[in-house]
């Protein structure tokens, strides 16, 4: 029986023209992370499952993780996030750093999940986090680096927006307020996280299931009607939460410093489903009405190092998934075209004589940094121009014996249709026409 020439279920194969938006997404990418200083870093494929049952939440690892057993009889997955990995890595050297670290990386990571818009197997996801920065102004520069990042694709905040809430927030209203246990807080925390996605009918059941008193749950819907900053600063005030409430106001009150106000919204059921977040907790929305899905989700961490018996160092950080990204920028029409590649200037020869001149030529572009692609074989004057297309050359030349024997070639620029004759004798005047 023949092989299935599709790929594995739920992953990619990257043809190159496909390859190209992946390469462009993930320049813009770098760059943004790199203007602030972040710094690039990578680690394994594989970890110890026992890495994500730490802190990484049931349904990674209940539902979604590859995992297998080694021939060393180890239990290992195929990383399903960054963010453990990253741990582990900082774990090996904060004491020896000076801090903040500011590290970045765009791993693929798999998931078992059923495959839909959106939703893959195998994703890239760009991570951007420092560990050890003071106060809050490390969870307002990662809401900068984001902005700063869609911004780069030529976004703004009429395309997608920030849905923000703190889980110092969500804790004082379940644990204090509410004078939930421990387990009612959990499973506060998951029905929270499903809220937008299920009935009003199918929500109230959930809560009556976990056995709180009437003025508890009052307070549990008053806090999911809650819809902006104001709002929920407020509310905290009148329930006696003056810390907490004080603490997120100078928060917001950083954001508008930093120009974030228009793109921050504040939202209750925004918890995130990873158990390891303690602070600000973000996912970025797509504003496009057939898009509506999240982009980008992240937020702070303060005891992650822990589970390496470290002292605890706080983090904060986002991630930013390829398959959304792309998703987005297509359906606001922000993608550049990328159809065909990108060259300088394609070489060709019309007689087999023309070939020993168009290689040296070729060599000396290509050390001037330019794309040089050398017709292979004898090209008549007609199928230049359709190859020369498809390659997304700028120039071409032609190499025939009158070129051979008066050193001078015709150098012509497909998008003005401008010709020039160059001496072969004067190639910096050549290169200087190509890089004009
Ligand atoms: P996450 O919310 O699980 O966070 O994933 C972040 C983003 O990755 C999502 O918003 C989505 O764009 C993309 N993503 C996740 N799963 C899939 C999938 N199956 N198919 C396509 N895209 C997907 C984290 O993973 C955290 N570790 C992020 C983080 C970094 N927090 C702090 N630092």
């Amino acid at each position: 029986m023949a092989l299935n020439k599709q790929p594995y279920r739920g992953t990619r194969d990257f043809f190159p023209k496909e390859k190209r938006v992946r390469d462009y997404l993930f320049a813009i990418m770098t760059k943004t992370a790199e203007s602030f200083g972040y710094e690039s870093y990578d680690g394994p494929l594989l970890e110890e499952v026992e890495l994500y049952k730490a802190k990484s939440g049931e349904e990674l690892i209940n539902e979604q993780i590859y995992s297998f057993t080694d021939r060393g009889e180890r239990f290992v997955a195929i990383r399903p996030e960054m963010t453990p990995t990253l741990a582990r890595m900082v774990a090996q050297v904060h004491r020896e750093s000076s801090k903040p670290l500011r590290w970045f990386s765009i791993p693929n990571l798999m998931r078992y999940e059923k495959p839909q818009r959106g939703r893959v197997r195998e994703h890239w996801q760009f991570n951007c986090d420092i560990f050890g920065s003071p106060g809050r102004i490390g969870e307002v520069e990662i809401l900068q680096v984001a902005v700063e990042l869609f911004q780069a694709y030529g976004a703004n905040h009429t395309h997608f927006e920030i849905l923000l809430n703190d889980r110092a927030i969500v804790d004082a209203v379940f644990k204090i307020m509410m004078k939930a246990s421990d387990e009612q807080t959990h499973r506060l925390y998951k029905i929270v996280d499903k809220a937008k996605k299920i009935t009003n009918e199918a929500l109230q059941k959930m809560v009556k299931e976990i056995g709180l008193n009437t003025d508890s749950e009052n307070i549990f819907y008053s806090y999911l009607h809650l819809s902006t900053f104001v709002d929920a600063i407020a509310f905290l005030e009148k329930n006696n939460q003056i810390d907490i409430a004080n603490q997120f106001n100078a928060f917001i009150e950083l954001t508008s410093k930093a120009n974030l106000t228009d793109y921050l919204k504040y939202d209750p059921t925004i918890v995130r489903g990873l158990d390891y977040y303690t602070g600000i907790v973000f996912e970025i929305f797509d504003k496009h009405p057939d898009n509506r899905r999240a982009l980008c989700g992240g937020g702070a961490y303060a005891n992650l190092l822990q589970i390496f018996n470290e002292d605890p160092l706080p983090g904060v950080g986002l991630g930013l998934g390829d398959v959304t990204l792309k998703d987005f920028l297509e359906v606001h029409n922000l993608l550049p075209n990328l159809e065909n590649p990108s060259n300088d200037i394609l070489l060709t020869f019309q007689e087999d004589a023309g070939l020993d001149a168009t290689l040296k030529l070729a060599q000396v572009l290509r050390k001037n940094d330019l794309k040089v692609i050398v017709g292979l074989e004898v090209l008549k004057f007609k199928k230049v121009f359709p190859i020369a297309e498809k390659k997304g050359v700028k120039f071409i030349t032609l190499m025939g014996n009158e070129e051979i024997s008066s050193n001078k070639i015709q150098l012509k620029n497909l998008l003005t249709k401008e010709q020039h004759e160059v001496s072969l004798d004067d190639l910096e005047t050549f290169i200087k026409f190509i890089k004009a």
